[in-house]
């Protein structure tokens, strides 16, 4: 059991509210801004427990920011916790607390859940997470839930939405650029990791990718491969 979820088990401070599997997911991401100055953005305060979490596990030099709908939830700012009332819907809401958090290392979105929510918070905080950062969106179950927005393969879920994640990924290997450029996604994004009900999205820094070949052929005439290398690998080797 990891300390996170030692923590919520044991938990006698404010309530947190938490899917079990979680605990795992969040230590194999986060762990490496322990003892930092990490900056942590939470949408969804409710009763405060999940900062208090984040605070204990970050340690004392972390920067909690939480936002919440329910303006009551400012009464739970303590030092180093600093709680924003206001609609993660609101574009407008979600650009001026881009301007006022000096630095987002880490976005957990476990506010309201719906789509169109998950889907603003996502175009409007993504660009902001800093270089070698984490975003972090849950409770993805809501895109198969009608209440919720969502629906199995229905347009405009957050599931659906975040599949284009993997194009722009892999955008350096397009041969529609057209259709499929090279973005600041594509320049930015390390990875996506797709659990159950959490995508976890790791920020870096990337270049072109290219490939490294080494070593001396075992296997005469046989250069790899695949429609249309073949042919392009033979002439390559006889240059
Ligand atoms: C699941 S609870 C958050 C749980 C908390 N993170 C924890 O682990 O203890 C969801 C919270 O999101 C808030 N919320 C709902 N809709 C919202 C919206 N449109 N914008 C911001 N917060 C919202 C609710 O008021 C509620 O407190």
């Amino acid at each position: 059991m990891n300390d996170l979820e030692q923590y919520a088990l044991e938990n006698e401070r404010r309530l947190l509210f938490k899917w079990q599997h979680y605990f795992d997911i969040y230590d194999r991401h986060l762990a490496r801004f322990r003892g930092t100055d990490v900056h942590v953005l939470e949408f969804g305060v409710f009763q405060g427990g999940s900062l208090q979490m984040w605070q204990e596990y970050f340690g004392p030099q972390a920067m909690l920011f939480g936002v919440d709908i329910n303006p009551e939830c400012r009464r739970l700012e303590e030092p180093r916790v600093r709680i924003f009332s206001g609609n993660q819907e609101d574009r407008g809401f979600l650009q001026s607390l881009a301007n006022e958090i000096p630095r987002i290392d880490i976005l957990i979105d476990d506010g309201g859940h719906t789509m169109r929510q998950q889907i603003a918070t996502f175009e409007e905080l993504f660009p902001h997470i800093s270089p070698h950062g984490i975003y972090l969106c849950e409770d993805l179950h809501t895109s198969y839930w009608r209440e919720w927005g969502g629906g199995f393969r229905r347009r405009g879920t957050f599931v659906e939405y975040s599949k284009q994640c993997i194009d722009w990924l892999h955008a350096w290997h397009s041969r529609q650029p057209a259709r499929l450029p090279v973005t600041q996604f594509t320049r930015s994004v390390d990875s996506l990791h797709y659990y159950d009900s959490i995508l976890v999205i790791e920020k870096r820094p990337r270049e072109k990718p290219f490939v490294v070949r080494s070593g001396t052929p075992s296997i005469p005439e046989y250069h790899g491969v695949g429609p249309g290398i073949l042919t392009g690998l033979r002439s390559w080797f006889r240059r």
